[in-house]
């Protein structure tokens, strides 16, 4: 039987990249895809940014590829796309969402040499602290959110994060603040703890603000980065700029369901249907959905292969290039073609995780 794949493309450049990442997913097998919609466009529809049959039909796939929401038309509405997002990671009780970049040599704001080597896996809480915690509130001359975390929750995604550190360099480092917030004083206890169950690796803490410094002056130290739901989302973006653009990142999120795929950019409203987005995100978020949901690391190792090796010469206009996104899928796909012929797959492939980044 082959896998259901819920397919929610969402807003802004979303669609233009799901496009491009179901086009790579079916070179690879055969799948079957259900379509629903999410955010701005299920607003528009139906006026609700996660209708309960587009639930119901991502809780009922094997895995769920989401292009991205969010947008300027829906910003002064009383209910946002990315309620919609947010409702979706909760339904599915997503607690993990893992956001790895690894520089291969394009352009970046840094310093010459000094991005080499950067390889980074970011493990990002995703279910709890200030994005969901209650009560919180907006009044005319008021806003509040409560930032709340409990022991199980920090203890399920620390687990994830040392069992990750396991398959690459063994390193992990905690991003907290916890010399001024208590929620971060309980994550910094609970990683301590669960750390005693991996003597193997070596896990270290910093604050979130020095974090974000070292990041810059010296990504290539760091390994597995656990942290809160905010702190992930900063702090990706940021080592995005490292490896050179946000619109080369993939992420996985996982739960006790069916784990939840997008590319960690959001609609980029500045570029919607102008067909010069990056899909290098949403192919690689492809790579990770065929290792971790359809069984196929094999078939994860080709897609990232050509991604890379198509990188070499076809650069969309954020990583300095010209080419537009259909000229970059073009590529890919003849450079997954010749690799599929060039390397056929024997039992050891199949059964070797891509890049290590799994949990
Ligand atoms: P963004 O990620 O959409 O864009 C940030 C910058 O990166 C922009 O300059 C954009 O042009 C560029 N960029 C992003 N993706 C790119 C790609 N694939 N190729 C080339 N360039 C790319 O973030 P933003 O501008 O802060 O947010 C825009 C909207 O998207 C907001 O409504 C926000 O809430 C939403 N958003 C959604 C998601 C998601 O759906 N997962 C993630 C982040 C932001
Ligand atoms: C992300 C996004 C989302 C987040 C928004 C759109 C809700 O920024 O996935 O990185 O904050 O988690
Ligand atoms: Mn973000």
């Amino acid at each position: 039987m082959v896998a259901t794949v819920a397919v929610l493309r969402g807003d802004g450049i979303g669609p233009e990249v799901t496009e491009a990442a179901l086009s790579v997913l079916g070179a690879c097998l055969p799948f079957q895809v259900k379509e629903a919609r999410v955010g701005g466009a299920a607003i528009d529809a139906v006026g609700d940014p996660l209708p309960p049959d587009t639930l119901a039909l991502c809780r009922a796939s094997d895995a769920v590829f989401l292009g991205a929401v969010g947008g300027p038309k829906w910003e002064k509405g009383a209910v946002r796309p990315e309620a919609g997002l947010l409702r979706l990671r909760q339904g599915l009780g997503l607690y993990a969402n893992l956001r790895p970049a690894r520089y291969i040599g394009l352009p970046t704001p840094l310093r010459e040499g000094l991005a080499r080597h950067a390889d980074i896996l970011v493990v990002r809480e995703l279910s709890s602290g200030v994005y969901f915690g209650e009560p919180r509130g907006l009044t005319a001359t008021e806003g509040f959110n409560t930032w709340r975390q409990t022991a199980d929750e920090v203890k399920r995604v620390s687990h994830v994060a040392f069992k990750a550190a396991r398959r690459r360099k063994s390193r992990v480092t905690s991003v907290d603040k916890a010399n001024v917030l208590e929620a971060s004083r309980l994550w910094r206890a609970v990683v301590t703890e669960v750390a005693k169950e991996y003597p193997d690796v070596e896990l270290e803490h910093r604050y979130v603000d020095a974090a974000s410094f070292e990041l810059l002056q010296s990504p290539h130290r760091f390994d597995v980065v656990v942290t809160d739901n905010i702190f992930g989302d900063i702090l990706s973006d940021e080592i995005a700029a490292v490896v050179g653009s946000i619109g080369l990142l993939p992420s996985a999120s996982f739960g006790p369901g069916p784990s939840l795929y997008e590319p960690v950019h959001g609609s980029a409203p500045s570029l919607a249907g102008r067909g010069i987005a990056n899909p290098t995100g949403a192919i690689l978020t492809v790579a990770m959905l065929l290792e971790h949901s359809l069984g196929r690391p094999d078939l994860a190792k080709v897609v990232e292969a050509a991604v890379a090796a198509t990188l070499r010469e076809v650069r969309t206009p954020d990583i300095g290039g010209d080419a537009t996104t259909a000229e970059f899928l073009a590529m890919v796909h003849r450079n997954m073609s010749w690799l599929r012929w060039a390397h056929s797959p024997d039992e050891q492939d199949e059964k070797t995780p891509s890049y290590g980044w799994g949990v």
